[in-house]
């Protein structure tokens, strides 16, 4: 990996310690020109010249089928969306609940993929069990087993959740989901980009993501995959003139075939096409390495970041089990003064409840500082930064 050449394409790199990645990242040059290329064009060749028209949907198909290529599944299992937010939405929008059937969301989750399944509760008597992480943020497989009933009508957790940086052992969870004939979804808002997302390899039913964190894409390039066999099964929460038909004389409300049947109305193009260039980005740099750098690098943080007086980290201790994100607290210090110092230094890290407030209880806290890595950070800037930390907390 040639970080030189992947830090110029990154040209804020190159003046700021950018370490906030798991809320969203830094796109590379080709994205933004992609992005930037193509809203042009709509002004100076006419987004709706039917010409160029055509060519965009082309392009849209491309990058769904990009997508598909990337997530080992069918183009026609991809929904663009908003966000993962929205993804999530709409599987718990779409499944034909019953009163009493049970959802089990793992206690890692922020709110975004809470809050839709806690307003079942109250639109359609659904009941939402938390199962819980151990104290250092890992999910088990046996945990979820335990917790299935022959009500249990699907299992919800996030590969990676935001606050405590423990990859999941996402597969073995899905399996268990799947041997009790519950759905599963996979919230790889936080994986996707970071570490190979295969959804044949995980099992999993549904898998929400969003393109601006590791895939570093822009805002608005949230996906969702369906498997193929529920497609069908999933009703449309969003409708309109582009997934949807209605027959006047019958009164027939009919649907576009595939997943695109859960994308209502005009595309978010730019953000589509920034994503094909991101997905081209990754493929180039390759998943594998990128995993393998991230893997190294957070181990080093993690290991360097244990020097400074008082601090305490987050999330779990076996360096294999964890990736990207390393959340902590420095004991006596407000964390967001942590980051207003760094702020001054251009290093730009995060702090706050991370709308996680179940795994935060957890560690005793109700905010925390939180610095998240991508492969193109180095070892010499979490030097820097753990240097910055240390002289933050000393005034
Ligand atoms: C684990 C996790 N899930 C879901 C989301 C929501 O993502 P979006 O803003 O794309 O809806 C985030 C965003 O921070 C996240 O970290």
């Amino acid at each position: 990996m040639d970080i030189q050449a992947i830090r110029q394409d990154t040209p804020l790199t190159l003046s700021t310690i950018y370490l906030d990645t798991a809320a969203a990242s830094l796109p590379p040059d080709s994205v933004l020109d992609t992005v930037r290329r193509y809203v042009l064009d709509t002004g100076h060749i006419g987004i709706y010249l039917p010409a160029f028209r055509k060519e965009t949907y082309a392009r849209v198909d491309a990058v769904r089928t990009q997508l598909a290529a990337f997530l080992n599944a069918q183009a026609s299992e991809i929904a663009f969306t908003k966000n993962a937010s929205e993804a999530i939405s709409l599987v718990a929008q779409g499944i034909d609940w019953r009163a009493g059937d049970e959802i089990l969301v793992a206690d890692t989750e922020m709110l975004s993929n809470l809050l839709p399944w806690k307003r079942l509760e109250a639109t359609r008597g659904v009941v939402v069990k938390m199962v819980a992480a151990d104290a250092e943020g890992v999910l088990s497989p046996t945990a979820f087993a335990a917790a299935m009933t022959p009500r249990t009508r699907l299992v919800t957790f996030s590969h990676l959740p935001n606050s405590t940086g423990a990859l999941q052992d996402a597969a073995a969870i899905c399996a268990v989901a799947r041997e009790h004939g519950a759905l599963s979804l996979v919230n790889a808002s936080q994986s996707a980009g970071m570490v190979k997302t295969d959804v044949a390899a995980l099992g999993c039913d549904f898998l929400a993501g969003c393109g601006r964190k590791a895939l570093r894409a822009t805002e608005g390039s949230g996906f969702l995959y369906v498997k193929a066999s529920l497609i069908e099964s999933l009703e449309p929460a969003l409708t309109g003139w582009w997934n949807g038909a209605y027959d006047r004389a019958t009164g027939n409300i009919g649907f576009v075939a595939g997943a695109r049947r859960f994308e209502a109305g005009c595309p978010i193009v730019p953000a589509i096409l920034g994503l094909g260039a991101a997905l081209d980005y990754a493929s180039q740099v390759g998943v594998d390495a990128i995993e393998a750098r991230l893997r190294e690098l957070t181990a080093y943080a993690v290991r360097v970041f244990s020097n400074i007086p008082g601090i305490e980290i987050y999330g779990p201790k076996n360096a294999a089990q964890r990736i990207g994100i390393v959340p902590f607290n420095v004991r006596g210090v407000d964390p967001a003064t942590i980051v207003a110092a760094l702020e001054q230094q251009n290093c730009i890290i995060e702090s706050g409840n991370f709308m996680a407030d179940a795994i935060l209880a957890r560690y005793g806290v109700s905010t925390m500082a939180r610095v998240s890595l991508h492969y193109f950070n180095t070892h010499e800037e979490i030097d820097r930064v753990a240097a910055l930390i240390t002289s933050a907390i000393a005034h």
